[in-house]
């Protein structure tokens, strides 16, 4: 039986560009993950869309005098193009700026109240004499009372990732003017998120598949005892409150920004002309997977559960594979001192899979992982070329020039060559089983093995010498070879979709790779093969300085 699969991807701030954390941290493993699961008949629906509101995106309109729709637009229209370039295969990636998105909104706002899970109450938010206007969380500044970090924001610790309540930062500080806020007045809207704390641990304790890091950051929370969250904001871009007196007011860019999964999923339906689509994938035996870095652990385990338990009649997230952080050279991630890779410049430069190799194999799943450019080129260059695209490029041309460019007779299989496609078997069984349970790592770790095993083969039989004494023989072990290839193209297709449509092309197949399904294809005799060209190519030494030293430079803004 089909699964539905809903694959929810963190809402990328439209603020900036994205970066090799972002990629390693949930947009490739979600696309491994749902290349995979079509390729196994499961029908998927991944969406995302970019997180158009909130303070992230004024203060970067602010830096560069401009309008927040602006920056919005011009950085929702970048990451399309990056989706595309790099192979996310997103079935929606939309923006919280549709009317859509805002009608869902509404409709949780408005029922969550009813049911009183939302209240209305009157705090002291901070104002900025100076500025002369409220201060939304972000725009304020201080030292973090868990970790001492003295550039902590209003909304979160960058340094230990606690979310904060602005009052509780020590030398609070406007973040535009340096000056010392006040405290005034004013009516808000909170998510009584309290009263799930009972139903939430109860919940979490049942999952017994999740990872360790993400399960340890929920308790965390869960521990301390969850508090109820202002869910509106001083402020004047986002979606607006449904409730009178609130006109100056906007709802909180995370609490609309998370209903955007389910507002995505209505908005795919519509566009697919039966409104009705995305219930199976929210309902019922559906599961449901978010992938997301650390620092969104909490709302996605703990804040937007509530709201769906609040909401009612909705499935709680399957899983959250939450991924740690990506470091760059050994050095934390920094947008702000440009110590980043960006994804527009890795596309202009360089081809797409060697970055999803690199990033697959070295994930970040359970702890932090390095990026640095030696290693991206000794993996592309003796891992990807030498390994993979040398096993293929040797027996395909091999195949072409002594074969009349068609899939050799094998005759009948030997031991050596049975067991070798008993273990091409099994391989894919055990790749479908981690890759199942996100373990994406060891997956491709273990497809590769694949591709080393064939390599040693095809060395030990050299079908090359053979052809002379024995052709027969050099037919099988030949045959043997573009079989494992045609193994191979299957399990490393969710990593490499672009390098394993090509072999899939290479090995004389019709039509798409991503129709064949999770199966070993059988190759026929007599199939006649393309004039063969190198699958991946060998970067120069030389990419290594010259990246290293646009690290730290501004770029692509
Ligand atoms: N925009 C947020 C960030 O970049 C992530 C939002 S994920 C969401 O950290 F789906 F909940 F919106
Ligand atoms: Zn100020």
């Amino acid at each position: 039986m089909a699964e539905h699969i809903l694959i929810g991807v963190a809402w990328p701030y439209a603020n900036g560009p994205l970066h090799l954390g972002h990629v390693a941290g949930a947009y490739l493993p979600a696309d491994i993950f749902a290349r995979y699961h079509r390729l196994k008949g499961n029908k998927v629906l991944m969406v995302s869309g970019s997180d158009q509101h909130g303070a992230p995106i004024t203060i970067r309109a602010e830096e560069e005098s401009t309008s927040p729709q602006e920056i919005a637009s011009r950085y929702d229209g970048q990451f399309r193009e990056c989706w595309q370039k790099l192979g996310i295969s997103f079935d929606l990636f939309t923006s919280t700026s549709t009317v859509n998105h805002t009608e869902v909104t509404h409709d949780i706002f408005l029922t969550l109240l009813k049911k009183g899970y939302i209240y209305k109450d009157t705090i002291l938010q901070a104002y900025c004499p100076h500025c002369q206007r409220f201060l939304p969380d972000r725009y304020l500044e201080g030292v973090c009372p868990y970790c001492g970090f003295d550039k902590a924001r209003g909304d979160q610790c960058e340094a230990c990732g606690r979310p904060m309540n602005p009052f509780e930062l020590k030398d609070l500080r406007c973040h535009i003017c340096s000056a010392t806020p006040q405290f005034r007045s004013t009516e808000h809207f909170f998510l009584r998120l309290s009263a799930f704390q009972k139903q939430l641990e109860e919940w979490i304790g049942k999952q017994s598949c999740w990872r360790r890091n993400v399960m340890g950051a929920t308790w965390k929370f869960l521990n301390e005892g969850l508090k109820d969250r202002a869910i509106t904001r001083d402020l004047g871009w986002g979606i607006s409150v449904p409730q009178d007196g609130f006109e100056d007011k906007r709802i909180y860019v995370w609490f609309e920004a998370v209903i955007g999964y389910l507002s995505a999923s209505k908005e795919w339906a519509k566009l697919n002309g039966d409104e009705a689509a995305w219930q199976p994938f929210w309902t019922g035996e559906s599961k449901s997977f978010y992938f997301v870095g650390k620092d969104n652990i909490f709302f996605h385990t703990l804040v937007w559960p509530a709201m769906l338990l609040g909401y009612g009649s909705l499935n709680l997230p399957y899983n959250v594979p939450g991924n740690e952080f990506l470091t760059i050279e050994g050095q934390k991630l920094s947008t702000s001192r440009r110590w980043a890779v960006w994804l527009p410049d890795y596309l202009d430069r360089y081809h797409p899979d060697p970055l999803r190799y690199m990033l697959s194999v070295n994930m970040p799943e359970t702890s932090d992982s390095d990026f640095s450019w030696r290693e991206f080129l000794r993996r592309n260059n003796n891992e990807l070329v030498a390994t993979y695209g040398n096993l293929i490029h040797r027996v395909l041309s091999f195949t072409y020039r002594n074969f009349g460019g068609a899939i050799p007779v094998p005759g009948c299989l030997d031991v050596r060559s049975r067991a070798l496609m008993q273990q091409a078997a099994n391989v894919m069984g055990t790749v479908d089983d981690l890759l199942y349970r996100c373990n994406f790592k060891g997956a491709i770790r273990e497809a590769m093995s694949l591709a080393q095993e064939a390599n040693q083969y095809l060395d030990e039989q050299a079908p090359w010498k053979k052809i002379k004494e024995d052709r027969q023989a050099s037919a099988m072990s030949t045959y043997t070879v573009l079989s494992l290839l045609s193994a191979l193209k299957i399990v490393l297709y969710p990593f490499l979709p672009f390098s394993s449509e090509k072999l899939h092309y290479l090995l004389g197949f019709k039509g798409n790779l991503s129709e064949v399904g999770w199966k070993l294809q059988k190759l026929e005799p007599g199939q006649k093969i393309p004039e063969p060209c190198p699958v991946f190519v060998k970067l120069d030494d030389a990419v290594v300085d010259e990246e290293e030293q646009r690290l730290g430079m501004i770029s692509m803004e």
